[in-house]
This record gives structure tokens, C-alpha cells and sequence, in this order.
């Protein structure tokens, strides 16, 4: 693994200034060198003109910290995650932060037919698989290939037959720190038809800090429609509008005004808030604005760009405060969310989703971008 090791870093990176003289606590380097499966780990920093930063770590191409300023300028670090590689790998929730995949949420009963076959992946939530199983993309170790201060590349190559999947694929993730914000681009290549979906699975608390609910944040999402699930969140095919229901987030809504309305079945059946929005296509424009999210207390707005068709919102339902997070917050119920781009969940067992498959000769692309900004009310 080649890289370049920025000055800062190699010194283990403690505190540095961004360009308008403010302080950032960042990750030290060495918390995440380590080896895993006979592949070295690191952590990969990048930063932008405006000393935005971003920290990444080639343990399942991971998101660990992202600074970004807020209406007093103070910059604040409004990803969920944990201090080091160690405590990434004793947390409860293994998805913090990562690409998640090859086929980002759920597949039905762990099973696809793909031109006639049958695959069985693996299941790691009762019958049915989640991002991509238990040893899924989120928990390998990726090649990591840094050129510039603002751009990290990883790559995975996915053997055939890993997880159930067929194909050899070679997944590569570009994180960039853009003037705006942290572009996301996605390319990957089979050599036999396949399925694919990845996904960023970053958890945001645009507080900073990682303990605060995030159910102050007022979102909008641009979606009039969404794919309702069963109970155990498989889609059932339907896409069912969001106007009427305490999905609809077409307007600015603070997240936390209906997420309780739990008589309303797909919240039952989520714990709160977890979806697949099918966006709104803007004609002649595929990469588009599908989500933003302001806080008030920070004035932090995070806008979502992407040329997917949906986008799943998790409102961190199932987060328990086991784990210690960075700044010894404690992970509590609710203070992460994630805008996860990509296509629905199961679209390889319901034909009238988009399709999902990739084939020899084709190149499967993502782009997403988180930009940053601030509003003062
Ligand atoms: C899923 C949730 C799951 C979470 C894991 C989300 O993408 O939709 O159901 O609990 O990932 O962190």
C-alpha cells in the first residue's frame, strides 16, 4: 500500500489549524495503524481550502471524523464514530461510518435469481441478509491510495462467490474534500454478472459531538414517494406516496416532530425513522439534490447530492449508548442519522425497481456529495 503521509500526520497529528486560525482535535494516525487479515490499516486525512477535514480509514473504507465549521466558526466534527481502530473493532454497531456492500441494506430470505440462478447470500439478520453480510465490505480491509492532501482513493476486490455473491468485482471509492464538502465517487467492474449496491453508511450529528439527539434536526427530504416494508423491513414492492403521512419531509420538518407516531405502521415497524425515499428525478439532471438537513443550535446545513435513485434515512434507532464514542460521548438512542444513497433495498428481488446488476464490460458509478454550510436562523 503506497501513500502519502502528509507532515501533520507524521507527526501523529494532534491539533492543527485550519486556515482561518481554528482548532481541530483530530485522530491520531497511530490509534488506527495496526494489521488486519495480513493488510496494513491506517488513517488517511483530508482537507480543503476552507480547512474543512475529513479522517478515513481503510478499515471498510470508513468515515471517521469530518470537521466542518458552524455559525461562530468553530469547526465541529459531525460524524459518529470512535477514537481508535481498537474501539472500531469492540463496538456493538459495525456500521459506523463505512461502504457498506456488495448489495447495501436488505435481500430477502438471503436469496436472488440472476438470469435464471438462484444465489444464496449469506444471512446475518434472521433469514434475511444486510449489507452484504457478516463479512461484508464494511469489515475489509481496503488498499488505500493517497496522491494529495485532498483525496483518498480504496479499493476492494470482492472474490466471487464471497458472502454468495457471483463475480469477481473490483469495487474503488474516491473520498474527496471538495470546496463544498466530502465527495463520494463510486466505480466497479465484475468479470460475471452480478448484483451491486454500496452505500456510505456515515453517521452524521450536525451538533458536532456525538450526544445530542439528532431529533432538533429539521430536515427535507425530495421525495414524494418511499418503499413501504413488512416488519422485518423487507420492501414489499409497493411505492407508496408520503403525502398524508409522517414520511413526508417534502417540506423543512424537525426530525423528532412525528418520528413517535409509532400508530403509523411503517414507524412501528422501523423504531422511527428507517426508509428508502425514491427521489424525485430532476429531468436531464441525475446528480441531485436529495436531502438537507440543518441544526439550529449550530446553524450546520448538510445538503445531499447524488445520482441515485433513493436514499435510505436511518434516524439511529437501534443506537443502545454501549459504545463509547470519540469525546467520550456516549452513543445514545438517536444521535446519529444516516442519508444512505443507492438503490432500494431487495431491487434484486422486485423486477419494477431498478435493476441492480452489473455485467461484464459495464461500469457501475455512484457520486454523492455531503456539502456544508451554515445559516444563522
Ligand atoms: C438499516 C437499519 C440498520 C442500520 C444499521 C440501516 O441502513 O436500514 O435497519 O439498523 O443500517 O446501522
Amino acid at each position: 500500500m503506497k501513500r502519502y503521509l502528509l507532515s501533520l500526520l507524521a507527526v501523529g497529528a494532534l491539533f492543527s489549524c485550519s486556515p482561518g486560525g481554528k482548532s481541530i482535535a483530530q485522530l491520531e494516525t497511530k490509534a488506527f495503524d495496526t494489521t488486519l487479515n495480513g493488510k496494513a490499516v491506517s488513517l488517511y486525512t483530508l482537507k480543503n481550502q476552507a480547512g474543512m477535514t475529513a479522517q478515513i480509514t481503510n478499515y471498510g473504507a470508513r468515515v471517521v471524523s469530518l470537521w466542518v465549521p458552524d455559525k461562530d466558526g468553530k469547526m465541529q466534527d459531525v460524524v459518529w464514530g470512535y477514537p481508535s481502530i481498537a474501539a472500531y473493532l469492540e463496538a456493538s454497531d459495525t456500521y459506523a461510518g463505512p461502504v457498506v456492500g456488495r448489495y447495501g441494506n436488505r435481500i430477502a430470505a438471503s436469496k436472488f435469481t440472476l438470469d435464471t440462478v438462484e444465489y444464496t447470500v449469506t444471512p446475518n439478520e434472521g433469514p434475511n441478509q444486510l449489507h452484504g453480510g457478516p463479512k461484508g465490505f464494511s469489515n475489509q480491509v481496503w488498499e488505500a491510495l493517497q496522491s494529495d492532501s485532498t483525496s483518498v482513493t480504496m479499493s476492494y476486490l470482492s472474490p466471487d462467490g464471497e458472502e454468495g455473491y457471483p463475480g469477481n468485482l473490483t469495487l474503488t471509492v474516491t473520498y474527496t474534500m471538495t470546496g463544498k464538502g466530502l465527495e463520494i465517487d463510486y466505480s466497479a467492474t465484475t468479470d460475471a454478472p452480478t448484483v451491486v449496491n454500496p452505500t456510505s453508511h456515515v453517521y452524521f450529528n450536525l451538533h458536532g459531538a456525538a450526544n445530542h439527539s439528532i431529533n432538533s434536526h429539521v430536515m427535507q427530504l425530495f421525495a414524494d414517494r418511499f418503499t413501504p416494508t413488512d416488519a422485518a423491513l423487507i420492501p414489499t414492492g409497493e411505492i407508496a406516496p408520503v403525502e398524508g403521512t409522517p414520511m413526508d419531509f417534502r417540506t423543512p420538518t424537525a426530525i423528532g416532530d412525528r418520528v413517535d407516531q409509532t400508530d403509523y405502521e411503517p414507524l412501528k415497524f422501523g423504531g422511527g425513522y428507517d426508509h428508502n425515499y425514491v427521489l424525485n428525478k430532476a429531468a436531464g439532471d441525475p446528480f441531485q439534490l436529495a436531502a438537507t438537513v440543518y441544526e439550529p443550535a449550530t446553524g450546520i446545513v448538510m445538503n445531499v447530492y447524488t445520482d441515485q435513485p433513493g436514499v435510505q434515512f436511518y434516524g439511529g434507532n437501534a443506537m443502545d449508548g454501549k459504545d463509547d464514542g470519540k469525546y467520550d460521548a456516549k452513543h445514545l438512542y438517536r444521535t446519529g442519522f444516516a442519508l444512505e444513497t443507492q438503490n432500494y433495498p431487495d431491487a434484486p428481488n422486485h423486477p419494477h425497481f431498478p435493476s441492480s446488476v452489473l455485467r461484464p464490460g459495464e461500469t457501475y458509478t455512484q457520486k454523492t456529495l455531503y456539502e456544508f454550510q451554515v445559516k444563522s436562523n
